[in-house]
């Protein structure tokens, strides 16, 4: 459930006409939603309640300054990929001991930050990083906590590009190597190993592979027990879907996730940790774009919006679907047609939807992307040399830009030209 909703006819953002913001920022911009995110959180924390648990929102879905303010403040944890993010999240006020460092590719110098900022722990994910997490541990005088992130092997039965837990994926150590990987950080005296991480993909929208990987898990946790390590953490990483399509059946509830964690994991007697990125953030939000033009093409119409690939990148880049509605119901019984739905960048790629029926629409008419606050405005970019669009949050029956439009100026006087030209 969100809180975008149709009230006597015109979309709202909680009690905030989504045209009045439109009026007062312009088009595109992204508008969340502090219900929802809200909701969203609390639905994890409450899934896992019973468990010893801390929900670490994986900040690379939305990392807005106000929207991790907000949900660090509900008590989130964080779950960062680069110092990048890492400095964000203390900016949010976010202790270090509630932060969680995952990532293939670390570098020395994002551990140091880290380790000097204070740390839950640190996801490791090869030897290499674990010689090196060591070695900067130990120049700073420190012992890092680490879990190591097990490959377990398993189809989580979603979209290649953001599947993670084949052996093929670059992710993790393979499940079958973990005791060996795990005696070598035993002997590591800038490492305490304290749990395991898992994180097998995104978008799922079945338990059953994250059940098949947690037992996997389970099994290991007993198996590194026996071999002495002391296993009081587990990690198992985000992944949950949404509903992307509302005419479609929805994924499994956070409540029923927490469930199955429970039944795998519940008797371990460990402290439960969980990434979720996409379920809290991704319906929190909207892309709310205008039409510039409608074009008779050969065979095909298209709607040709004011947001872009740039804006937006999911569809071209997953082929993701987004619901797109008109900010104004369409009255009941009104004729729908096939549309291509379409940005202004200079790409074949830069389509939103191929024959996606909708109402009438015209130029200068407003239409909203659905389950857009998640991997949204953090793949944007200034491709065509267009701006970062405002970021809005809602709160009932107020709003403010959390992240403002920049001006050209300001986005050509970042380059500078070299005293030779
Ligand atoms: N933990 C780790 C280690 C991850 O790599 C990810 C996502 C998450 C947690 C959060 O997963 P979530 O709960 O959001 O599914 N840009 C893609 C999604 C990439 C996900 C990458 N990793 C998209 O737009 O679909």
């Amino acid at each position: 459930m969100d809180h975008f909703l149709y009230r006597d006819g015109v979309l709202h953002a909680e009690d905030v006409p989504v045209a009045e913001i439109a009026a007062a920022v312009g088009t595109p911009f992204y508008c969340y939603s502090t219900a929802t995110l809200t909701r969203h959180y609390r639905l994890f924390d409450e899934a896992l309640a019973g468990l010893d648990h801390l929900v670490c929102y994986a900040m690379k879905a939305n990392s807005n300054q106000a929207v991790l303010t907000l949900l660090g403040g509900l008590g989130a944890g964080m779950d960062v990929v680069s110092g990048g993010e890492y400095a964000r999240a203390r900016a949010a006020g976010v202790p270090g001991e509630r932060i969680v460092f995952s990532g293939v590719g670390k570098t020395r110098a994002e551990m140091r930050t880290a380790l000097e900022g204070g740390i839950r722990q640190f996801n490791v994910e090869s030897e290499p990083e674990m010689e090196a997490l060591n070695e900067v541990a130990l120049s700073l005088g420190t012992v890092a906590p680490i879990t190591v992130r097990v490959n377990p092997d398993v189809d989580a039965k979603t979209h290649a590009k953001i599947a993670t837990g084949k052996s093929e994926n670059k992710f993790g150590i393979p499940i079958a190597r973990a005791r060996e990987v795990y005696a070598h950080a035993a002997l590591l005296p800038g490492l305490r190993v304290v749990g395991i991480d898992v994180h097998i993909g995104s978008q799922l929208t079945d338990l059953e592979p994250f059940r098949l990987a947690y037992r996997k898990v389970a099994e290991l946790t007993t198996a590194l027990r026996a071999d002495g390590h002391d296993i009081t953490r587990l990690d198992l990483g985000g992944g949950l879907g949404i509903p992307y399509e509302r005419s479609n059946t929805a994924p499994p509830l956070p409540v029923e996730y927490g469930a199955m964690v429970r039944e795998e994991l519940g008797d371990l007697g460990v402290e439960v940790e969980i990434e979720p990125g996409r379920l809290i953030a991704g319906n929190a939000g909207i892309l709310v774009s205008q039409v510039i033009y409608v074009k008779s093409g050969e065979g095909r119409d298209f709607l040709i919006l004011d947001a872009a690939m740039n804006d937006l990148i999911r569809p071209a880049m997953y082929e993701a679907h987004h619901d797109i509605v008109p900010l104004i119901e369409p009255a009941a019984g009104v004729e729908y047609a096939p549309y291509d739905i379409v940005g202004p960048v200079c790409e074949s790629g830069d389509t939103f939807a191929k024959a996606r029926q909708m109402p009438p629409l015209k130029s200068g008419d407003l239409v909203a992307f659905r389950s857009a606050g998640a991997y949204g405005a953090v793949m944007s970019s200034e491709y065509n040399t267009r701006p970062m669009i405002p970021e809005v949050l809602v709160d009932k029956d107020k709003f403010a830009v959390i992240r403002a439009r920049p001006t050209f100026d300001e986005m050509i006087n970042r380059d500078t030209i070299p005293v030779w030209l």
